[in-house]
């Protein structure tokens, strides 16, 4: 069934091109790009949309601006991890923000052989170290977070935005990572031979020792052993995870929403990136080209623009360099222009390699869209219609 969609707020839609369509088999969207393209402000449109149209929808942020996270009430005194409803033309959108720290205790709390035995991995200072400092702990929390979202069942639609990987390919990867360090045969060794152990290989494990060079040198030889002779009984839980987590990435209920910018080199990241997603098997279901600068000012011509400057000088009693300052804005407008047909470009040769992939084009809004409102607005536009 197609939902007849709500009017989206008067006003210039802001959007253009194609349109997302997310199927009704689709349980979670995966929102990724680099960082600070819009992921977070197209998630929460994606989810709000959804929500109004009827799906029950919770949106899982990472580190949303202050702005955005007063508009979905989530920079109140609750703390993150836990969900907090938005209300918008009469429905309600679940928010939460990502708590990483929250997410791991969560799986160790619920795997761990005895209470006593989850109590005292939590309060081990490696593994406090572990959960802040390792790489791809927040990638592999965020994924946790979405399979007990969706395990818990209580909604259609769970929408991600991704963290702010430098390459957005290491969020694919940290359940495998996280798996490693488990599973990592120096620490193995280690958890069985302790501090002889360590001095024998030399401190080896690469990744293992970023979580050790976190909490600097002393007691943390006897902090590991405790550690690891913990970690071994919720280790298998976190190694099955990894494997569900990648299955849960590559699941045909699991879409990708790709966000990125126009410029030359968004687009060659964005290109190369759709690349690495489908090969793994993800499935691409728009690439959204956000704050896309389309709008160049008209010219009237130098003579034009040279005589209303003159007038306008005249008029409030100024000397100034008409010529001068018709040459700069003309400038300006060239590199409007220049910046504007880039942007063209990219969405054209990204279509012309991705035809069936939806590449829908955002334009940038003045102000940025933080109010529910305006996220609605950016949403409609983006989304005309939302199947059930
Ligand atoms: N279409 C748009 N027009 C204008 N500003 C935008 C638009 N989309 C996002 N922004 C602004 O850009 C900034 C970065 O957006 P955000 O969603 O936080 O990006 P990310 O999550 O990728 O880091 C924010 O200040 C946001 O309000
Ligand atoms: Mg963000």
């Amino acid at each position: 069934m197609t939902m007849t969609p709500s009017t989206p707020p008067s006003g210039s839609t802001p959007s253009g091109g194609a349109v997302v369509d997310l199927a009704p088999t689709r349980r979670v969207e995966l929102v990724v790009g680099p960082g600070g393209v819009g992921k977070t402000t197209v998630a929460a449109a994606l989810a709000l949309r959804a929500a109004v149209a009827g799906r029950r929808t919770v949106v899982v942020t990472i580190d949303p601006s202050r702005r955005l996270a007063q508009a979905l009430g989530v920079d109140g005194d609750k703390p993150a991890g836990t969900i907090v409803q938005v209300e918008h033309a009469g429905a309600i959108l679940d928010c939460l923000v990502l708590d990483t720290q929250r997410t791991f205790d969560t799986i160790v709390r619920t795997h761990s052989p005895s209470a006593q035995a989850g109590e005292a991995m939590l309060a081990n200072p490696i593994y406090r170290a572990m959960v802040r400092y390792l790489g791809g702990a927040l990638e592999y929390a965020a994924i946790a977070q979405v399979h007990m979202l969706a395990a818990a069942g209580q909604h259609d639609l769970i929408v991600l935005d991704t963290p702010p990987t430098a390459n957005a390919i290491e969020f694919l990867e940290a359940p495998a990572q996280i798996s490693e360090v488990a599973n990592n045969p120096a620490a193995k060794f280690l958890s069985q031979s302790g501090g002889i152990g360590m001095r024998f290989l030399g401190l080896g494990s690469g990744l293992m020792l970023k979580a050790l060079e976190a909490i600097g040198g002393g007691a943390f030889i006897g902090d590991l052993g405790r550690f690891l002779g913990d970690f071994g009984q919720v280790l298998g839980e976190f190694q099955r995870r990894a494997g569900a987590l990648a299955g849960l990435l590559t699941s045909p209920s699991t879409g990708v929403v790709l966000t990125t910018s126009a410029t030359d080199f968004s687009v060659r990241e964005a290109l190369a990136f759709l690349a690495v997603l489908a090969q793994r098997g993800l499935r691409i279901d728009a690439v959204v080209l956000n704050r896309f600068d389309s709008q160049v000012p008209r010219w009237p011509g130098d003579a034009a623009v040279e005589a209303a400057l003159g007038a306008a000088a005249t008029r409030e009693g100024m000397t100034v360099d008409v010529k001068a300052i018709a040459l700069r804005m003309a400038q300006l407008r060239g590199a409007v222009e220049r910046q504007a047909n880039s942007a063209q470009r990219g969405a054209t040769e990204l279509r012309a390699r991705w035809p069936t992939t939806p590449v829908c084009t955002v334009a940038r809004m003045d102000p940025p869209p933080t109010s529910v409102d305006e996220l609605y607005a950016l949403a409609s536009a983006l989304w005309p219609t939302v199947r059930r």
